[in-house]
């Protein structure tokens, strides 16, 4: 694959027609680094935020080893990293999803939140006696771009019951949930462990594993999101709380916040009308969450001097579809026009993984990119060593 040192290199190199994803394998390993120095237990890769072997490598290389999948694609390609250990955390599973993952791929890790999905794990495994099984809760969203308390997770007496059947039936009863993703202030998770503490005393139930999810922030705009290391102490201090005892093993399943940085999207001006750009990817493409998520992602015209005066401008996507549109704003010089191309950052988290083709659009170059990422929770000050910019995301 090419590399290049910066999106202007890339551009005036290969003058690209199509969409080019801009890899920074660099940022993910350094996020993954980060995350395995400062959380204190498990660090599961969420796979579906991104599995492109460039990425797999380098968040391999970095130490992960633990990846929380959600189907048998996911596990089927997962299970050719060495060593993988894979958690099988999508609460709703088909039966031959289940029993395909513990027979042929050896997954003892599964999430539930109904007693139905408690019987169909025991029956596809022949009443196993080997299972990790994490019980997901429902827990308040707060301060998350994208809640998912309303498609999963039990909450309240009936929680506390099926700790108790499922405490019955495995080796290693667990607790999971998750707060949302893109999750900007630490409260959310100590509402989280207070309300899981809550539920393990009315159960009565000791617990084995603790997994805190996903939903750890990465950063787009100017809205900065809490430094991910007041995330960790925020933890660590309610963990302290809870009524676990120390064999507990606590685990999280960051996704966002281990790949947006590691990508960016080059994209090309096919058209301007006043301060709407037509560009060559959109909201069926890697923006779906440009477009309904309202995530204003970074933005740079390729060749922009600093200080330049900027504009707002919205996209339109390739497609169609009028609802292929971003509305921004996205800040771009004054003298952007066909044919111009532009950098959009931090998008690779759910951007790739979620694009499609439709209108015959959704087909990317690839080139790596060994510069940095345009907004950044880890990286390093300028002249600073890369653990400083480990104590850059603490401070
Ligand atoms: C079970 C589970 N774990 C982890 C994640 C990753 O979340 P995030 O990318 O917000 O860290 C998700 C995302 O939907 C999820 O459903």
């Amino acid at each position: 694959m090419h590399k290049f040192p910066s999106s202007v290199a890339l551009t005036s190199a290969l003058k690209p027609e199509r969409p080019v994803i801009g890899v920074r394998p660099h940022a993910a390993g350094r996020a993954a680094r980060w995350f395995l120095a400062n959380f204190p237990g498990d660090v599961a890769y969420a796979y579906k935020a991104n599995s492109s072997v460039f990425l797999l490598g380098s968040l391999y290389g970095a130490g992960i080893r633990h990846f929380d999948v959600a189907s048998l694609a996911e596990i089927e390609d997962a299970a050719t990293i060495p060593g993988a250990r894979m958690h099988f955390m999508h609460p709703v599973k088909s039966r031959e999803a289940i029993r395909r993952a513990y027979s042929e791929f050896g997954i003892r890790s599964f999430s539930l939140d109904t007693e139905d999905e408690l019987r169909k794990i025991q029956e596809e495994t022949g009443n196993a006696r080997d299972l990790a099984l994490f019980v997901r809760i429902a827990v308040p969203a707060k301060n998350s771009r994208m809640p998912l308390e309303r498609k999963f997770g039990i909450a309240g007496a009936k929680a506390a019951r099926l700790l108790v059947k499922t405490r019955q039936v495995a080796k290693e009863l667990g607790l999971c949930f998750h707060v949302g993703s893109q999750t900007t202030s630490p409260e959310a998770y100590v509402n989280a462990l207070r309300e899981a503490g809550k539920l393990i005393a009315k159960a009565g139930v000791v617990l084995d594993r603790l997994d805190v999810g996903g939903g750890f922030p990465s950063v787009y705009d100017e809205h900065r999101p809490a430094p991910l290391a007041d995330f960790m102490a925020a933890i660590r201090a309610t963990v302290e709380e809870m009524p676990i005892g120390n064999h507990c093993r606590l685990m999280c399943e960051p996704g966002r916040a281990l790949v947006a940085e590691a990508e960016s999207l080059i994209v090309r001006v096919t058209a301007r009308r006043g301060h709407e750009l037509f560009i060559n990817d959109g909201s069926y493409g890697s923006l779906f969450d440009a477009a309904h998520m309202g995530f204003n992602f970074p933005v740079r015209m390729v060749g922009q001097t600093d200080g330049e005066a900027l504009v707002p401008f919205a996209f339109w996507g390739p497609t169609c579809d009028s609802i292929d549109h971003m509305k921004g704003p996205f800040m771009l010089p004054g003298r952007i026009r066909e044919g111009d191309y532009i950098e959009i950052g931090n998008t690779g988290a759910y951007g790739r993984s979620i694009a499609g083709g439709f209108n015959g659009y959704g087909v990317f170059e690839e080139a790596i990119l060994t510069d940095e990422p345009m907004l950044s929770m880890y990286a390093p000050q300028p002249g600073a060593a890369e653990t400083q910019g480990a104590e850059q995301a603490q401070a």
